[in-house]
């Protein structure tokens, strides 16, 4: 594989750099401008609705699919320029992991590490070191179609980190995966992060994204935050926020929208979120309010943003 270059290794030096990157399909922008850069060995997360661009983005970076405007350097090289180098660089899973379902978990190993020019003793090491990782132990015989979720995701993860790659692309890696599973994973990723591995992952998961060291949304192919979790929270939900739990939810969130004072509001579970003008309403206030409308509250506190009331604000901007 060719060697990460030296100033890359000091963590001074971005490991991604993203500028005004864009892709257009047809008339079609998917991405629009994004610009961004992810340190080494940082988990960078890439929130978004469904159609926001995430995908297509990391297709980019992956040298998968050229940029019509802008550019990025990954791992040192241009993605338009030197897309092979770029390739070389990083492990990719896709967001429908691309194993070859008929062929047994060794076989689909042996086929990735082929592609990544490793053979021989070094193959087997390496097949050896990601099988261990990522505990895939005694299921080398059986075919990837007919693994589980997790086990095929975890597949997925070993044929992608076979070569050693400093800087990962995970797109959704976690979807269809049970909780624990989810976990199991997240240490993983936490686990090569540690070893300085760069990682770039999308999800649509909220608690996922609270382990990210920063996160980048997206919304119709524009980048429109980007922060730490927590700090990204405090900026997207500038409004006081109320929860409420409605002796009837069915409705309650659309009566509720046109409320003096409101300026959004948001299922959540079996409650309801209000996003509120600042300083407008107390809880008693605000529950005067709502009896107006005709809606019997069982609930009603002030709480703090969620990352998920962060998504939903985000979601919502106009860009
Ligand atoms: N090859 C293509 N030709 C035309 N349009 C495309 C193509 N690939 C993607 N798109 C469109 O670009 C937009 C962005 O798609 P993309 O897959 O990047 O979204 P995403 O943020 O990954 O969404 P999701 O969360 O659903 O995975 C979508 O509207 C999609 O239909
Ligand atoms: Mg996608």
């Amino acid at each position: 594989m060719i060697a990460p270059l030296p100033a890359l290794l000091s963590g001074s030096v971005p490991v991604i750099e993203v500028a005004s990157l864009t892709k257009r399909f047809g008339k079609f922008t998917a991405v629009d401008g994004v610009s961004f850069s992810v340190r080494r060995g940082e988990i960078f997360g890439f929130l978004g609705p469904n159609g926001a661009g995430k995908s297509t983005t990391i297709r980019m970076l992956c040298g998968l699919l050229g940029s019509t405007a802008g550019t990025a350097r990954v791992g040192g090289f241009d993605i338009n320029r030197e897309p092979e180098q770029v390739r070389q660089q990083l492990g990719y899973m896709s967001q429908k992991f691309s194993l070859y379902k008929d062929l047994t978990a060794a076989e689909n190993l042996t086929f990735y590490g082929g592609m990544y020019g490793l053979d021989g003793a070094r193959l087997a090491e390496r097949i050896a070191a990601a099988t261990q990782l990522t505990g895939l132990g005694g299921v080398d015989k059986q075919f990837a179609g007919t693994l589980s979720g997790a086990l095929q995701q975890r597949l997925a993860l070993a044929c992608a980190i076979l070569h050693e790659p400093p800087i990962l692309f995970l797109d959704e890696p976690t979807s269809g995966v049970d909780p624990i599973a989810r976990r199991m994973f997240w240490a993983l990723i936490h686990e090569l992060s540690g070893r300085g591995v760069t990682v770039l992952v999308t999800t649509h998961f909220m608690d996922e994204a609270e382990f990210c060291g920063r996160i980048g949304f997206i919304n119709a192919g524009k980048l429109i935050a980007l922060d730490a979790p927590a700090a990204l929270k405090r900026g997207a939900v500038a409004e006081d926020l109320f929860e409420l739990e409605p002796e009837v939810l069915h409705g309650a969130a659309e009566n509720l929208a046109t409320l003096e004072g409101v300026t959004a509001t948001a299922y959540f579970g079996t409650r309801l979120h209000l996003f509120c003008r600042p300083g407008v309403f107390t809880a008693a206030t605000l529950a005067a309010a709502v009896a107006t409308r005709g809606v019997n509250l069982r609930t009603i506190a002030p709480v703090a943003p969620t990352l998920e009331d962060a998504f939903v604000r985000l979601a919502q901007k106009k860009t």
